[in-house]
């Protein structure tokens, strides 16, 4: 089928890259000029893994990039809305980009005459496609419903493993207007061994940030945990591996620790307590979901209080920045909260990340260093933030600290290691 992309971020780019990997032929819009150059020359306009390969392949071939909404919608018979949904200041979501994209399409939707499927792909709180984006492709094409048809197919990806989680989905959900528009989005995944999900649009829109709270939930649940057992002296990680026998809680998510970051979770589980909210109903456990988030990279800097009393002026190594491993994402990460508490305590904060120093080096004037060593020299204690392989084979490294103080966020370190070491919850 033919299919064009609104949005070359990274949502917009792997569905792109894996629509053409399926078969398909794929016409990605932006408003970036820049991105669009990469993209007609095969290179990526972000990193994911595989991706890079995948446009190599079909750039040229079954995949360009255009800045014309006009070109793309002639040319497609589907068009896939992937533009970003921020925060708005107070935390519900930010519908503007979502708007221009449905309003572009509208314009070039009134100029064709034949039907076409526009889909959101954005994350977008329940009730949005039918009263915001619908009403917009109405209004700017000048045509109603029938004459063109719209869908809500919601993405489950894994920033970094975005590419693999596309082609190997553990669902497909496809929300329509109606059975023709429906029919033709789950058509274009036939070539997935996978169930198609059908459903109307508000409950495709529900399905995914249902997915996302209750993920975060888990983790904020194994958090909660973790601060018990931890009083108890327990060890929760040896807790949530029996308890994660059971099939009906499995055995994924319930890794207890700093908490989550990323441009996910945060964000969704907040659009779903603003849109809660605005139906007059209070959200208690998805609140408390983003307080015991909040709180625990301040567990971090308590223990560290603990055990060194004053921290002004003793020298912190912080050991991760990215919200997790393999990415150089620092949206929301934990170590964020905690650097700028070492800092409104004077501490000396000296940090390494494999990969986001770069852009940590952009909120905090901090030291950076290349490797792991050279931000423990002289370290008075060390934090561990984020779940980078490395930081589990650390040993003799930490020989090179004034004091070999080990604050563990993310349960890196197995035990026997020459340190006095902390568990941030167990
Ligand atoms: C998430 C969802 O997994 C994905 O389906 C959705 O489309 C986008 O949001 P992502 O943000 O890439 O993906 O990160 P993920 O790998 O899920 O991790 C999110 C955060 O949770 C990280 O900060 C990670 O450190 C933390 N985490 C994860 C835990 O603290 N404990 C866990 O057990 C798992």
């Amino acid at each position: 089928m033919k299919i064009s992309v609104i949005g070359t971020g990274y949502v917009g780019t792997v569905s792109a890259a894996c629509f053409a990997d399926l078969g398909h032929e794929v016409i990605c819009v932006d408003i970036d000029k820049s991105k669009i150059d990469l993209i007609n020359t095969g290179i990526p306009p972000i990193y994911e893994e595989g991706l890079a390969e995948l446009l190599k392949k079909y750039a040229g071939k079954r995949l360009s990039a255009t800045l014309d909404y006009d070109f793309a919608v002639k040319n497609t018979e589907i068009s896939f809305i992937c533009v970003g949904t921020p925060s708005d200041p107070g935390g519900n979501i930010d519908l503007g980009i979502v708007k221009a994209a449905s309003a572009n399409l509208g314009d070039s939707l009134g100029k064709k005459k034949d039907y076409h499927v526009v889909v959101v792909k954005s994350t977008v709180v329940p009730e949005t496609t039918e009263k915001v984006v619908l009403p917009i492709i109405e209004g700017h094409s000048g045509k109603h419903i029938g004459k063109f048809g719209i869908a809500m197919n919601p993405e489950f990806l894994r920033e970094g493993k975005a590419v693999h989680d596309f082609l190997h989905p553990d669902k497909i959900v496809v929300g329509s207007i109606d059975k023709r528009s429906g029919d033709m989005v789950a058509s274009l995944y036939s070539g997935l061994e996978c169930e198609v999900t059908r459903t109307n649009l508000r409950t495709a829109e529900m399905i995914k940030y249902v997915n996302n709270a209750f993920l975060a939930t888990k983790i904020s649940f194994s958090n909660e945990i973790g601060n018990i057992c931890k009083k108890l002296g327990i060890d929760t990680y040896e807790v949530m591996k029996a308890v994660g026998r059971d099939f009906r809680i499995g055995p994924h998510f319930l890794n207890s620790g700093a908490g989550f970051g990323g441009s996910c979770f945060p964000k969704d589980v907040r659009a779903l307590i603003g849109k809660a909210r605005e139906t007059g109903y209070e959200p208690q456990l998805l609140n408390s979901v983003l307080e015991v988030n909040e709180e625990q990279p301040y567990r971090m800097v308590s223990l560290l209080k603990d055990k060194l009393g004053s921290i002004k002026g003793k020298k912190i190594a912080v050991l991760g920045l990215a919200f997790k491993n393999d990415t150089d994402d620092i949206r929301e990460s934990r170590s964020i909260p905690v650097i700028k508490e070492l800092l409104d305590n004077e501490a000396n904060v000296s940090a390494y990340d494999p990969m986001a120093n770069g852009n940590m080096k952009k909120l905090f004037n901090i030291k950076y260093h290349d490797s792991a060593i050279d931000a423990l020299r002289g370290a008075d204690a060390c934090l561990i933030m984020t779940e980078w392989d490395e930081f589990k084979s650390l040993d003799k490294e930490f020989d090179i600290m004034g004091r070999k103080l080990v604050i563990d966020g993310r349960h890196m370190l197995a035990p026997g290691k020459d340190v006095e070491y902390i568990g941030l919850c167990w």
